[in-house]
């Protein structure tokens, strides 16, 4: 029977290219937010703060972003952005972003901290 074994051969291969195709999607998902998130924060924070893995603030009081974990986990940043970010600092702005905005920023601040 061996067209029976090339059969099952070939559903093995098959489903297994298919896990690949998903994880590679899943990336390319995550990479979208942090993409999406660096745009945000070039948009609207890098007047001030360093939005990179390196450089200085423009602003010198402004903690360059990927300090940023250092003072707290970044996902308790995610309340203050979408209710409305108060450093208590007169120079900054205050921003509101929605939840989407605030999943992509989080994800990028998330893949920029300084180990
Ligand atoms: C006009 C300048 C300016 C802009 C624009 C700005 N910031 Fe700031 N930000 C500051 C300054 C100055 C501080 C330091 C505040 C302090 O020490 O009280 C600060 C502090 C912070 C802190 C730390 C707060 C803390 O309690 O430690 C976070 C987080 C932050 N900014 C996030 C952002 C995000 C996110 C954006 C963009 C959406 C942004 N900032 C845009 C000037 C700015």
């Amino acid at each position: 029977m061996p067209s029976r074994s090339f059969a099952v051969r070939f559903g093995i291969a098959a489903s297994a290219a298919l896990l690949v195709a998903g994880a590679v999607s899943a990336n390319a998902a995550e990479k979208t937010l942090i993409d999406k998130g660096e745009v945000l924060v070039r948009e609207n924070c890098s007047r001030c703060h360093a939005i990179g893995k390196e450089g200085d603030s423009p602003h010198k009081e402004a903690p360059p972003f990927r300090t940023l974990a250092k003072n707290y986990p970044i996902e308790d940043l995610a309340e203050s952005l979408a209710e409305g970010i108060v450093s208590g600092h007169p120079d900054m702005p205050i921003f509101v972003f929605g939840p989407h905005d605030v999943e992509a920023i989080i994800e990028y601040l998330q893949s920029i901290q300084a180990q």
